[in-house]
């Protein structure tokens, strides 16, 4: 079950050309789209099926703002009309294809599922794009063939770092401690938490001595359909317990994630990672988004292993344990927001 009334990320601004053959082919919620832009930059989204037999218009050709079936040849306007037939003077009633609301927002492509009359910018997740005055970051994208909850509850509870990804974002398991500041929105989940006195995360071991210590901070904003924007700051280690570090700050990072089903079974997963600028010395940025891609390959492994269990034996009884309280958050606002959905329908 998708929510139609989102925005679903379709990826990275710079990955869509105005080139003749740039026609971006997405999966996005169980509905097949196709992606283009108009002579003046505007994307168009059009269901990715010909009115006439199906045909994916996906493998048709841009004409102008239009887009042309290269099976038969009918012609479809931005809006999704059909505007022409050819051999015959007069377009078919009815020959339309559907057209969805597209907003380009921090590098991003945001694609609307729902009803186009509700299609608010205001919705769209808070982020910083690549091209952001203040920040150095790079982008990146994987395809994790799992359900999009399995990386909702991944991302909602960060103790998986300690195990997961021990031989990259880890090399602690003070992970497993985490008591995170939990704040449910009307579209997500806020956490805020610090992880304290840490060695260097694996990654970054060879950059410092032995001994150093960090205290770590996490500020996470969580939003539907599954869009993770973390603010994470690391701080030589200092002596608070409580509250912000009095440590020195080393490094102010920010990371914009948008994990969007495909269907049940896979997503595609946009992400950056990058610092400050000015404040990395070079090579640091790419260690992030290196380390971060790698990173991610860990999680896709254990996300797809999991979905392949739980596909295997659905109604198998799972035990809780105290962390698995943001995923239940997180998964309560969607569930809410579905249920919603439906009864609007309905
Ligand atoms: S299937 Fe598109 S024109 Fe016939
Ligand atoms: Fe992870």
């Amino acid at each position: 079950m998708f929510l139609r009334n989102a925005w679903y990320c379709a990826g990275w601004s710079d990955g869509l050309s105005q080139g003749a053959n740039a026609l971006l082919v997405r999966r996005i919620a169980g509905e097949s789209i196709v992606l283009y832009r108009k002579p003046s930059g505007e994307v168009v989204a059009l269901e990715d099926r010909c009115r006439h037999r199906q045909a994916p218009l996906s493998l048709g050709r841009k004409e102008g703002d239009a887009l042309r079936c290269m099976y038969h040849g009918w012609k479809f306007g931005p809006d999704g009309m059909c505007i022409e037939v050819p051999g015959q003077p007069r377009v078919v009633q009815q020959a339309f294809v559907r057209s969805f609301p597209v907003i380009e927002k921090n590098d991003w492509i945001w694609v609307w599922m729902g009803d186009p009359a509700l299609a608010s910018e205001e919705l769209i997740c808070h982020s910083v794009g690549p091209n952001h005055p203040e920040w150095d970051l790079r982008t990146a994208h994987i395809e994790v063939n799992t359900n999009y909850r399995l990386e909702i509850a991944n991302l909602t509870d960060l103790s998986h770092v300690a195990w997961v990804h021990q031989d990259t974002f880890g090399g602690t398991t003070a992970y497993s401690a985490i008591r995170a500041k939990q704040t449910v929105t009307a579209r997500g989940l806020n956490q805020e938490f610090w992880v304290r006195g840490v060695p260097a995360p694996t990654f970054a071991k060879h950059l410092f001595p032995e001994e150093a210590r960090f205290d770590l901070h996490f500020n996470v904003t969580f939003t539907v359909p599954c869009n993770f924007i973390l603010h994470f700051r690391v701080f030589t280690a200092g002596k608070a317990a409580d509250g912000p570090s009095d440590g020195q700050l080393l490094l102010d990072t920010f990371s914009s994630q948008a994990v969007t089903p495909r269907d049940g079974e896979s997503v595609d997963y946009y992400y950056s990672w990058g610092a400050q600028r000015g404040t990395t010395a070079p090579g640091l940025i790419e260690l992030l988004i290196e380390s971060n891609h790698a990173a991610f390959l860990e999680d896709k492994r254990i996300l797809e292993g999991q979905f392949q269990r739980m596909k295997e034996l659905p109604d198998y009884r799972m035990c809780d344990y105290h962390q698995d309280s943001g995923p239940a958050k997180m998964l309560w606002v969607l569930d809410k927001l579905l249920k919603e959905e439906a009864e609007n329908v309905a």
